[in-house]
C-alpha cells in the first residue's frame, strides 16, 4: 500500500516539475485571456482594414470577396465534378446533389499524389497534371461522354472579380509552382484541359476551402455562416453585409468573403507575441516573412515549432540529458500527427516515448511527460489564436445584424482539427469564453469542402440557366435603337392619320381638336371652379387668378369615387359628382355662389366647342354606362339642375393634357406640348390649323389632344407587344383597347410586373416557384410600390420590406429579380414615352421648316411625379434625339 502511495506521489512531483519546468521555458508561449482579447481586437482592426477599398492594398489581411452570395437552400441538384487542390491530400470527386427535394448527396472520388516536383516544379506542368487527373477519373467513372460543370476547391488567396475566375495572390503551404502568381487559375486549368479532346467540362465555380466547408454545413445547418479551416494551413471565411465590402459594387445582401487570416502579422501586426521559435520556423519555410499567424497555428508547422523546441531544450541540458540525435536535427521530422498521437490522453505517454525513441533518442520518464507539455503548449497556442481570430469574426457578425444575442454556426474542416484529440475541445470553449453574448455550435464538416464546392457550382449552374430564363423575359423588354426609331415613325404615320379627314374614322390615335386655340397670356383674372377627373384622385379646385402679378391661388379637396359609381350608371356617376362640389362649396364657405367652371375631363372627348365635348368611349378604370355618345357637359347640367341647390356656368371641357401644357404654358410660352404619364398616359400639343382637317379655317393653331393611348390598337405595335401585355389587356375593362397606354402608364405597369412574376414563379425562378394568393391579387403593385422598389437608392433590404408589406416573401435573390422586372418595365414605358415625343417633336420642327427648334413640354402625372425621375425619366430627353 505504502509503495502504491509512494509511486504515485513519485510521479505526481515528477510531472509537476517537468511542467512547471516546460511552463517556465515557454513562458512566452502561453497567452492569457488579456492577450488573446487584444488579438482579437487587433484582428478585428484587420478585417475593417482589408475591407476598405483604400485600405485592401497595404492590408495583410486581404479579406478576399468570393461572389458566393448565399448559402444553400436545399433546391440544388444536378451531377457535379469537383477538384480539391491545395489541402493535405488532392482529390477529385464526382458529385451527385439530390433530385426531388431530397437533401442528400452521394460522391464518389479518387485521391491522386502531389508529388513535390509537381508542386513545386512548373505551373504550366501542375495544370497539366491535374487535368491528366481528372481524364483519369473521368474515364474510370467512365463520365466521358457527359458535359458536366466543374467546382474547383483551390486553397490559395485568390482575388476575383467573379465566381468563374481566382488570380492567385500567392502561394502558401507546401505549394510554389513557377509562373501562376498573379495568373487566373480557372482559365490556366481551362487551357490545360484542352489537351484532352475528349474531355468537355465547364469550369463554373472557383471556391477556396473554407467557402467549401462553410457551403457543406450550411446544406445541413441553415445556421451556418463561417467557414474555418485548421489542417496543413489555416483560414476562415464568413458571410458579410454587401454594404461592408468596398471591393464590390453594389450594397444588396451579402457576400462571403475569405479572410485569408493566414497572413495575420505579416506587417508585423504579432510581433510581440512571436518567439524566437516562429522565427526560426518562418526562415527556414518556403515562403519567409509570410503567413505568420498560419505558421504559429497550422497543421503544416506545428510538428516543426515542437522540433525546435525540444533541439533548443536538449541543447540547454532540459532534456534528454543534454543529448540531440541527428533525427532531431532534419526539418520536418515531427509532424503534426505525432503532436497529436503525444496528445492521445490515453496511450499519450507511451506514444511519446516510442515516437522520440524513433528520432534516436533515449527519453526519461520526466522528458516524456516534458515532451507531452510542450506539445500541449503550443497546440494549445494555436487553438488560443485561432479562436481569437474567429471570435472577432462573430463579433462582427453579431454587430452587423445589430443583435445583442448571435445564434451562429461554424462549419470547420481540416486535420490538425480532425486528428487532434484535444483540439476541438480547446478551440470551443475558448471561442465561447472570449465571445459570451455568442451562441456557437460548431459543425465538423464529414465530407470535406468538396460537397459545399458542388453546391456553389449547382447554384452557379441553377442561376447561369436562372439567369439565361430571366434574361430571356428581361429582352422582351428592352428596345434596341432601332425598334425606337420604328415606334416613332409609326406613331408620326398615327398622327397624320388622325388629322385627315378621310383616314380620320379609322384612326387609333384620334388627334382630337380641343377648341383651345391660344395659350394663356397672362391677363387671365377672376374666380373659377374646376373640376378633375380621370386621374388618381378627383379634386374639385378652387381658382383665385390675378392679372398682372401672374399669381395663382388654389384651394383643393380630394374627394373619393367609390368603385361602384365609376362602373355604375353615368347618372349616378354625375350625382356623386355634383355631390362633391356641393361639399366643397358648403366647405369654403360658397354656398350658393354662381361661378365659372372648368372640367378637366381626362378622356377621349370629341368636341365642337370648347364647352362640348362627347365621350368617345371610357379609358382606365371607368365604365360608368350611358355616357359614352353622351356630351360630358350636359350630363353634368343635368345633374347640376336635379340638384337644384346652385347654378354653375360650365364654360370649358379640357383634357389633362391640355389643362398641363396651360398651366405650364402659363409661365413658359415655350410650352405647345403637354404629357400626362399618370393613372393613364396621353399628350396634346399645338398643331397649325391648316393641318386640322376636321376644323375649318387655316389661320393659328389649336391644340390637338393625340389620345395616343390607343396607338397600336390596330396592331402596329404587336412585334413589341409580349405575353404579359396580352394578359394585362385580357385583363383589363377594355380589351383590345389603348394597348400604348397599357405599356406605358400607371395603371398597367405594375399589372404587367405582376405578370411576368408569375410567369418567372411558375418556372420556377422566384419565390420558391410558390404563386401566393396575394401575387395572383389584381393591382397590388401600385405605381407608388414600383416607383419604391424601382428606386436606385434603395438597399435590397427595402426592397423586401416592400415585397413584404405587399405580402409577397422574398429571398434576398428575388429581390433582385423583382427589382430588375420593375426596372424594365418602366424603362421600356420611358423609352416608349421617348419615341411618341420624338414624333411630335419632329413633326413640328419640320411643320414649322427649322433646323433647330426649342420647345417646352408641360409634365404631369403620378408615374412621373413618383418615379425617381432621374433615373428612368432621363431616358425621355435622351430619345427625343432618336
Ligand atoms: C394630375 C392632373 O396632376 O395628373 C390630372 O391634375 C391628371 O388632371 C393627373 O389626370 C394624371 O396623373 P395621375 O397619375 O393622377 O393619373
Ligand atoms: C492557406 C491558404 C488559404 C487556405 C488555407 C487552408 O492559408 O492561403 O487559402 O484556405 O491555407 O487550407
Ligand atoms: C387616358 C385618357 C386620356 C387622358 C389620359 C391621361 O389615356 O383616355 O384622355 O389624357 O388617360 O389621364
Amino acid at each position: 500500500m505504502f509503495a502504491v502511495h509512494l509511486m504515485a506521489f513519485y510521479f505526481t512531483k515528477l510531472k509537476e516539475d517537468q511542467i512547471k519546468k516546460v511552463d517556465r521555458f515557454l513562458y512566452h508561449m502561453r497567452l492569457s485571456d488579456e492577450t488573446l482579447l487584444d488579438i482579437m481586437a487587433r484582428f478585428q482592426a484587420e478585417m475593417q482594414k482589408g475591407l476598405g477599398k483604400d485600405t485592401n492594398p497595404t492590408a495583410s489581411v486581404k479579406m478576399l470577396p468570393t461572389f458566393v452570395r448565399a448559402i444553400p437552400d436545399g433546391s440544388e441538384n444536378g451531377e457535379f465534378l469537383s477538384l480539391d487542390l491545395g489541402g493535405s491530400k488532392f482529390r477529385v470527386l464526382k458529385v451527385q446533389v439530390s433530385e426531388e427535394g431530397k437533401r442528400n448527396v452521394q460522391m464518389e472520388s479518387q485521391f491522386y499524389p502531389t508529388p513535390n516536383e509537381i508542386i513545386r516544379g512548373n505551373g504550366t506542368e501542375l495544370f497539366e497534371y491535374v487535368a491528366d487527373c481528372l481524364a483519369d477519373f473521368m474515364k474510370t467513372k467512365e463520365l466521358m461522354q457527359k458535359k458536366l460543370p466543374l467546382g474547383l476547391t483551390f486553397s490559395f488567396p485568390c482575388k476575383q472579380t467573379k465566381l468563374e475566375e481566382g488570380i492567385l495572390l500567392s502561394w502558401t503551404k507546401k505549394f510554389k509552382a513557377r509562373g501562376v502568381q498573379g495568373t487566373d487559375v480557372v482559365s490556366s486549368l481551362t487551357n490545360a484541359m484542352k489537351r484532352h479532346q475528349d474531355l468537355d467540362v465547364d469550369i463554373l465555380a472557383l471556391v477556396n476551402d473554407t467557402v467549401g466547408t462553410m457551403m457543406t454545413c450550411a446544406y445541413d445547418d441553415p445556421y451556418c455562416e463561417v467557414g474555418v479551416i485548421i489542417g496543413t494551413g489555416t483560414n476562415a471565411c464568413y458571410m458579410e453585409d454587401m454594404s461592408n465590402i468596398d471591393l464590390v459594387e453594389g450594397d444588396e445582401g451579402r457576400m462571403c468573403v475569405n479572410t485569408e487570416w493566414g497572413a495575420f502579422g505579416d506587417d508585423g501586426a504579432l510581433e510581440d507575441i512571436r518567439t524566437e521559435f516562429d522565427r526560426e520556423l518562418d526562415l527556414g519555410s518556403l515562403n519567409p516573412g509570410k503567413q505568420l499567424f498560419e505558421k504559429m497555428i497550422s497543421g503544416l508547422y506545428l510538428g516543426e515549432l515542437v522540433r525546435l523546441i525540444l533541439l533548443k531544450m536538449a541543447k540547454a541540458g532540459l532534456l534528454f540529458g543534454g543529448e540531440k540525435s541527428s533525427a532531431l536535427h532534419i526539418k520536418g521530422k515531427i509532424e503534426t500527427r505525432h503532436v497529436a498521437a503525444m496528445e492521445r490522453y490515453k496511450e499519450g505517454l507511451a506514444n511519446t516515448r516510442e515516437i522520440l525513441t524513433d528520432l534516436g533518442l533515449e527519453p526519461s520518464d520526466a522528458d516524456c511527460i516534458a515532451v507531452q507539455h510542450v506539445c500541449t503548449i503550443v497546440s494549445f497556442r494555436s487553438a488560443n489564436l485561432c479562436a481569437a481570430a474567429l471570435a472577432a469574426i462573430l463579433t462582427r457578425l453579431r454587430e452587423n445584424k445589430k443583435l445583442v444575442r448571435l445564434r451562429t454556426t461554424v462549419g470547420v474542416d481540416g486535420t490538425l482539427y480532425k486528428i487532434h484529440p484535444q483540439y476541438p475541445k480547446r478551440l470551443h470553449k475558448v471561442v465561447r469564453k472570449l465571445v459570451p453574448n455568442c451562441d456557437v455550435r460548431f459543425l465538423l464538416s464529414e465530407s470535406g469542402s468538396t460537397k459545399g464546392a458542388a453546391m456553389v457550382t449547382a447554384v452557379a449552374s441553377r442561376l447561369q440557366a436562372q439567369r439565361k430564363q430571366i434574361d430571356k423575359v428581361l429582352a422582351l423588354f428592352r428596345l434596341t435603337q432601332e425598334q425606337l426609331v420604328g415606334i416613332r415613325n409609326k406613331m408620326r404615320v398615327e398622327f397624320e392619320y388622325g388629322l385627315k379627314k378621310d383616314t380620320h374614322p379609322l384612326a387609333t390615335v384620334k388627334m382630337l381638336p380641343t377648341y383651345v386655340c391660344g395659350m394663356p397670356d397672362g391677363t387671365e383674372k377672376g374666380k373659377f371652379l374646376a373640376l378633375d377627373l380621370g386621374g388618381t384622385n378627383f379634386r374639385v379646385l378652387l381658382v383665385k387668378i390675378r392679372s398682372g402679378r401672374r399669381s395663382v391661388r388654389m384651394y383643393n379637396k380630394i374627394f373619393a369615387i367609390p368603385l361602384e359609381i365609376m362602373q355604375g350608371t353615368g347618372e349616378e356617376l354625375f350625382d356623386h359628382i355634383v355631390q362633391c362640389i356641393a361639399d366643397f362649396l358648403d366647405y369654403m364657405g360658397l354656398k350658393g355662389a354662381q361661378l365659372p367652371l372648368g372640367f378637366t375631363f381626362s378622356f377621349p372627348c370629341r368636341q365642337a366647342s370648347i364647352d362640348k365635348g362627347t365621350l368617345i368611349e371610357w379609358t382606365k378604370g371607368f365604365k360608368a354606362t350611358d355616357c359614352e355618345g353622351e356630351d360630358v357637359v350636359d350630363m353634368l347640367r343635368e345633374a347640376i339642375k336635379r340638384r337644384n341647390e346652385f347654378d354653375l356656368d360650365i364654360v370649358a371641357v379640357v383634357n389633362d393634357t391640355v389643362g398641363t401644357m396651360m398651366t405650364c404654358g402659363y409661365e413658359d410660352s415655350n410650352c405647345e406640348v403637354g404629357l400626362i404619364a399618370g393613372t393613364g398616359s396621353n399628350m396634346c400639343y399645338m398643331e397649325e390649323m391648316r393641318n386640322i382637317e376636321l376644323v375649318e379655317g387655316d389661320e393659328g393653331k389649336m391644340c390637338i389632344n393625340t389620345e395616343w393611348g390607343g396607338f397600336g390598337d390596330n396592331g402596329c405595335l404587336d412585334d413589341i407587344h409580349t405575353q404579359y401585355d396580352k394578359e394585362v389587356d385580357e385583363g383589363s375593362l377594355n380589351p383590345g383597347k389603348q394597348r400604348y397606354e397599357k405599356m406605358t402608364s400607371g395603371m398597367y405597369l405594375g399589372e404587367i410586373v405582376r405578370q411576368i412574376l408569375i410567369d418567372l414563379t411558375k418556372q420556377g425562378l422566384l419565390f420558391r416557384g410558390q404563386i401566393s394568393e396575394r401575387l395572383r391579387t389584381r393591382g397590388i403593385f401600385e405605381t407608388k410600390f414600383l416607383s419604391q422598389i424601382e428606386s436606385d437608392r434603395l438597399a435590397l433590404l427595402q426592397v423586401r420590406r416592400i415585397l413584404q408589406q405587399l405580402g409577397l416573401d422574398s429571398t434576398c435573390e428575388d429581390s433582385i429579380v423583382v427589382k430588375e422586372v420593375c426596372g424594365a418595365v418602366s424603362r421600356r414605358a420611358a423609352q416608349l414615352y421617348g419615341a411618341g415625343l420624338a414624333a411630335i417633336v419632329e413633326k413640328r420642327r419640320e411643320d414649322q421648316g427649322l433646323e433647330h427648334m426649342r420647345i417646352t413640354v408641360g409634365v404631369d402625372g403620378t408615374l412621373y411625379k413618383l418615379h425617381p425621375q432621374s433615373h428612368i425619366f432621363a431616358v425621355i430627353p435622351a430619345s427625343l434625339f432618336l
